[in-house]
C-alpha cells in the first residue's frame, strides 16, 4: 500500500522527446487534470503518512523575568494528528506540475518543564500548528531507459499560526516564553516539511513510475518498447507521456520500414486518462512477426471438424478436382496457409479492418511421408477486427467478410477454383481463424504502472489510431474485467 503517490501521473508522464528519430511516438498517453486529480488524492494519502514522520526534537531555554531567571524545556513531543484538508495539483506549460497544500495542520501533545528561583514545575500542553501550506514545483522527464522520472523543482512552505495550551501548577509561566516556544517550533517544522516532500518523491514516487514495462515482452518472438521517447510535453490542460509504442523482433531488432502517423487526440477530457494506440503498433507486429517467418500456418485432416465432409484428401478433393484422385489415389492433403505481405491493420472512425494476403500451397502427402505439390491458391481476404480491452490487455477478435481467391499454379492440371470455395471458406474460418483468434485473445499489455487498473474504458476507433479512454483505479490487482465493444 505504500507506494501509491501520484500512480495515474505517472502513467502519463512517460515521455515524449521531439528529438528521438521518427519524430511521432506511436503510443500515447494522456493524463488530464481529472487523472492528475485522482494521482494527488492518492499522492496525499502517501504524503501525510510522510509527513507525519517530523520529529520534533526537544528544546530547552531561559529567559530573564521579574521572577529572575527562568529556565524551560519542552520535550516528549509527539504528532497526534497531521491532516492535509486541501489540495490542488495542476499542469504548468511547458514547465511540469504544481502542486499546492493550504490549510494543512498538525496537532501535537508534550511536556513541558520549568525552573525559576526555586521553583521547579512541570505539566503537559497540546499544541496547534494552523494554516501550513505548502508548494511544490514538479519536473517530469524521462531517463535513459526511457522511463518517466519525477524530480522536486522547488518547495517552500508557510505555518501561519501556532497555538499552545498548556496545563499544570505555574501554567502562566509558559506565557513569559510563549514567544520562543512558537519561534523554535516553526523552525523545527519547516525545516523538515521540504525534506520530507523530497523523500516521499524519490521513495515513493519514482519507484512506482519505475514500474513502467518500457519493454513488454509477448512471446519468444517479439516484445513492444513503451519506452518514452522524450520528456512527457506539459500544457495548461494535461500530460502527455509520448512512447515509442513499437513491436520489435527480440533475436534481431530492425527499423519496420514505415513510421508512426501524428495522433490528434480529442478535446473529450472527461475521463482520467487517454490512450492513443497507432496504427504503427499493430503494423510493427505484422512486420515483426511476418519477418519471422510466423505467418505461416498448416492445415490438416485432423484438424478439421469431423462433421465437415469435404475432408483434406484427395478422395474428397478428386469429387472436385477428378485429375487429383486420379494422380494420387486417396491419400492424405495438407494446405499451408500464408501471409504474403505485413498485414497491415487499417483504422477509421468506427471501423478497424485488415486485409491480409494470403497464399494457400496444397501438398500431398506420399506414403513415404513426403509432399508433392499440387496447386496454389492466391487469396484476398477482408477482415474485421473487435477490439476490446480485457485487464489491461488489448484483446483483438477478427472475423471474415469476403474472400477472393484465384488458382496461381496447379501440377494436376486447369480447373475451376470456384469449386474449392465453400472448402476454402470453412477450413479459413473454422480451423485457421480459431487459431489467429486464440493469439489475439491473450492480447498486448498496455503500458500500466504496477497496481494501476483501468475502469469506465471507452474505446473509439479514429482515422489511424485507437482512443482509448478510462478512468483509473490504483490498488491492490483484482484482476477483474472490463470490457467495451464497439
Ligand atoms: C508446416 O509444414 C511445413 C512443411 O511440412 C513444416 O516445415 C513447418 O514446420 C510446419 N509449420 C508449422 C507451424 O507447423
Ligand atoms: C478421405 O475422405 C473420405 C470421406 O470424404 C473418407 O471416406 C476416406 O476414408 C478418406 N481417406 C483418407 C485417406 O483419409
Ligand atoms: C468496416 O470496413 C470493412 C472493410 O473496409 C467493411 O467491409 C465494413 O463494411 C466496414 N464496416 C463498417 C461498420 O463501416
Ligand atoms: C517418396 O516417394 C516419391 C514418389 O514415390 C519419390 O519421388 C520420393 O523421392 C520419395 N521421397 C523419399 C524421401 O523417399
Ligand atoms: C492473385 O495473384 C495475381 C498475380 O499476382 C493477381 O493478379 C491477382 O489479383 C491475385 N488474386 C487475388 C484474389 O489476390
Amino acid at each position: 500500500m505504500v507506494s501509491s503517490f501520484i500512480s495515474p501521473l505517472l502513467l502519463s508522464l512517460a515521455a515524449c522527446l521531439p528529438m528521438a528519430g521518427a519524430g511521432n511516438p506511436g503510443f500515447v498517453v494522456r493524463l488530464t487534470q481529472n487523472g492528475l486529480d485522482y494521482a494527488r488524492q492518492e499522492g496525499m494519502r502517501v504524503l501525510q503518512q510522510e509527513l507525519a514522520k517530523i520529529h520534533i526534537p526537544d528544546f530547552s531555554g531561559s529567559t530573564h523575568t521579574h521572577l529572575g531567571k527562568v529556565k524551560y524545556s519542552f520535550n516528549s513531543m509527539t504528532i497526534r494528528n497531521f491532516q492535509l484538508p486541501s489540495s490542488q495539483i495542476s499542469p504548468v506549460a511547458n514547465v511540469g506540475l504544481k502542486l499546492s497544500i493550504s490549510g494543512a495542520f498538525i496537532e501535537i501533545n508534550g511536556q513541558w518543564h520549568v525552573k525559576a528561583l526555586h521553583i521547579s514545575t512541570k505539566g503537559g500542553f497540546d499544541l496547534k500548528v494552523e494554516g501550513l501550506s505548502i508548494s511544490v514545483g514538479l519536473k517530469v522527464g524521462s531517463d535513459t531507459s526511457g522511463r518517466p522520472t519525477i524530480g522536486l523543482s522547488d518547495c517552500s512552505n508557510h505555518i501561519s499560526d501556532v497555538k499552545i495550551h498548556v496545563s499544570g501548577k505555574l501554567s502562566w509561566l509558559v506565557d513569559v516564553f510563549r514567544h520562543n516556544v512558537d519561534n523554535a517550533l516553526r523552525k523545527a517544522i519547516e525545516n523538515q516539511i521540504c525534506p520530507l516532500v523530497s523523500n516521499a518523491i524519490t521513495s515513493k514516487l519514482e519507484p512506482l513510475l519505475q514500474t513502467l514495462p518500457v519493454t513488454a515482452k509477448i512471446d519468444s518472438v517479439a516484445a513492444i518498447d513503451y519506452s518514452l521517447t522524450g520528456p512527457p510535453p506539459v500544457t495548461a490542460d494535461y500530460v502527455d507521456v509520448q512512447l515509442k509504442g513499437e513491436f520489435f523482433e527480440l533475436s534481431h531488432r530492425t527499423t519496420p520500414p514505415f513510421s508512426p502517423p501524428t495522433l490528434t487526440l480529442p478535446v473529450d477530457h472527461s475521463l482520467m486518462v487517454y490512450f492513443g494506440i497507432s496504427d504503427y503498433l499493430f503494423n510493427t507486429a505484422g512486420f515483426v512477426y511476418y519477418s519471422a517467418g510466423k505467418l505461416v500456418f498448416n492445415v490438416t485432416d485432423n484438424m478439421i471438424p469431423k462433421e465437415f465432409n469435404i475432408r483434406l484428401n484427395t478422395s474428397s478433393f478428386g469429387v472436385l478436382i477428378p485429375q487429383l484422385s486420379k494422380m494420387y489415389p486417396d491419400m492424405l492433403m495438407k494446405l499451408q496457409i500464408s501471409s504474403t505481405l505485413a498485414p497491415s491493420l487499417n483504422i477509421k472512425p468506427g471501423n478497424v479492418s485488415l486485409s491480409p494476403k494470403l497464399d494457400i500451397q496444397a501438398y500431398v502427402i506420399l506414403p513415404n511421408s513426403s509432399l508433392a505439390p499440387v496447386f496454389l491458391l492466391n487469396l484476398t481476404t477482408t477482415a474485421v477486427a473487435k477490439v476490446t480491452v480485457n485487464s489491461g490487455r488489448i484483446v483483438g477478435n477478427l472475423d471474415l467478410s469476403r474472400i477472393q481467391m484465384d488458382l496461381k499454379h496447379s501440377d494436376v492440371g486447369p480447373f475451376s477454383v470456384t469449386l474449392l470455395n465453400v472448402a476454402v471458406n470453412y477450413y479459413l474460418s473454422q480451423v485457421l481463424l480459431p487459431q489467429v483468434n486464440q493469439i489475439l485473445n491473450k492480447g498486448y499489455p498496455l503500458p500500466l504502472l504496477d497496481k494501476v487498473q483501468l475502469t469506465d474504458v471507452v474505446l473509439q476507433p479514429q482515422q489511424d489510431f485507437l482512443l482509448l479512454g478510462a478512468n483509473v483505479h490504483y490498488g491492490k490487482a483484482e484482476n477483474s474485467t472490463w470490457v467495451n465493444k464497439f
